[in-house]
């Protein structure tokens, strides 16, 4: 007789509707790859079995979301359905002013466009795609500033999204902190594989620029994930709600890009929050010609209510336990065959190290690209490359060799099953127990502008 060795967790949630999905062959996918110039992003969602592409704009949302939904106030000036969003984002984040956007970009957009000066250098720790585009459409560079454990996939630093003060410190040296409009703080950052920021690394970040008089730019797109993982790790926030833990990150900083597409729980929406009211008062002007009116700013007054709902339910304890959980389970399954996955396992995907999965590649040969067409071939899973495709070329025109060459198993919230993560991880499996035959692809169409999102590929001979 077995005994009782844990307690499992389960999902804070039942299911009350389904939405059935399509199986394919092996042909029928191969055929689908083809068509898509092997990149994931091409494939026709109805072909995919299980989407792990992203966690952006895939969550279910809950009964109190979709009954909310139906008191969007559609005013096309001073809607209702804004002036609550305004009210939880003051109440749970804590910022002063309030821009809707129609997504995280959109508010990236404005926020570069009004900060950025030409010659400019904004530090970040690790890039995102979207944001860095739009720092150097406006102007700047970009400079990574993160703790050098976070480009390596097997360091098991707690905090890997931490900022090098050093490294911030030596570009202030070398340019001038008048050149410096604001850092980026990311948390939870995306790009090293979802690894937290911690607190005190936060609390000194505010200190050095309070120094200079650098401001703070707080991407906070999935800041209550990061909050877990405070509460799990950092100490002397054991006993601190998550919900008390973001708040505190965002006083340490002096505004916010959001994509409510992740964290918020919601398909759409996202906002710019900032406590100066010169840059509010110019992205007001600005969110006119861009997105919308400044009290829609892109989306529908149901949007808004679906978010204020959704920002409340992402605080909660039970909700990033499950969440975080089914996110460990799935890495521990994978780690259980031998795959080699970015440690820690972060908040929002498990990270496969494609040049460690496949060392026969060279990184010209997209070995995460290759990895993403070739788990798609076996199963019908659809996932992402985050290596060289993703990093794109500089500003004067030659690629980005990022030291990380990932494929993004990326969770949507609340809307896969353990099950499916067991499918998932054997699909994996099967993939790498082939991995020696697996040849690389050659880029043949290469978009100027993110060139991950159109690019098509060959297979190599
Ligand atoms: N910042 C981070 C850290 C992100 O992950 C994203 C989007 C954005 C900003 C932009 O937000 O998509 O609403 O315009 N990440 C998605 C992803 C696309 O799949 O990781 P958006």
């Amino acid at each position: 007789m077995a005994k009782i060795t844990k307690r499992s967790w389960a999902e804070p949630y039942r299911m009350k509707m389904v939405e059935l999905l399509k199986v394919t062959t092996r042909p029928q996918r191969l055929k689908a790859l083809k068509e898509a110039g092997f990149n994931t992003f091409l494939l026709p969602a109805e072909d995919v079995y299980i989407d792990l592409l992203t966690d952006s704009g895939t969550n279910a949302m809950s009964d109190q979301q979709w009954s909310a939904f139906m008191t969007g106030d559609e005013a096309y000036a001073g809607s209702k359905s804004y002036y609550r969003m305004e009210k939880t984002i003051q109440d749970y984040y804590g910022y002063k002013y309030i821009i809707p956007t129609h997504q995280g970009r959109g508010a990236e957009h404005l926020l570069s466009k009004i900060m950025i000066k030409k010659g400019d250098y904004v530090p970040g720790n690790m890039y995102f795609t979207t944001t860095r585009l739009h720092q150097e459409l406006a102007g700047a560079k970009f400079v990574d500033v993160i703790i050098d454990e976070a480009h390596d996939p097997n360091n098991p630093f707690p905090f890997k999204g931490n900022v090098d003060i050093n490294k911030l410190d030596a570009l202030v040296k070398k340019v001038g902190a008048s050149k410096i409009p604001y850092i980026c703080v990311a948390t939870n950052v995306n790009m090293a594989g979802g690894q937290p920021i911690s607190l005190a690394n936060l609390k000194e970040l505010r200190k050095y620029t309070k120094k200079h008089g650098i401001k703070i730019i707080h991407d906070m797109t999935r800041v209550a994930e990061n909050a877990y993982f405070i509460q799990q790790r950092e100490k002397g926030y054991q006993n601190t709600k998550i919900k008390d833990i973001v708040k505190e990150i965002c006083s340490l900083t002096d505004g916010a890009t959001m994509s409510a597409k992740k964290d918020a729980l919601v398909n759409i929406g996202g906002f710019l929050a900032i406590n100066d009211w010169d840059i509010y008062e110019e992205a007001r002007n600005l969110v006119v010609a861009y997105e919308g009116l400044h009290t829609y700013g892109g989306i529908a007054g149901r949007d808004m209510e679906a978010i204020a709902v959704g920002i409340v339910e992402s605080l909660s304890d039970a909700h990033q336990k499950a969440r975080v959980g089914q996110v460990e389970y799935l890495g521990a399954k994978m780690q259980e065959y031998g795959i080699p996955i970015v440690t820690p396992i972060g908040g929002h995907g498990i990270f496969v190290d494609a040049k460690a999965f496949l060392p026969h590649l060279t990184q010209d040969q997209f070995p995460a690209q290759t990895l993403a067409a070739e788990v798609y071939l076996d199963s019908g899973v659809r996932t992402m490359e985050r290596g060289i495709v993703s990093a794109g070329r500089k500003p004067n025109g030659d690629n980005y060799y990022p030291n990380l060459e990932l494929v993004r198993f990326t969770l949507p919230r609340r809307v896969y099953t353990q099950a499916h993560m067991d499918v998932v991880a054997e699909s994996v499996a099967m993939v790498y127990e082939n991995r020696t035959k697996i040849k690389g692809l050659k880029m043949i169409y290469e978009p100027k502008y993110l060139r991950f999102f159109q690019a098509r590929f060959e297979q190599l001979k």
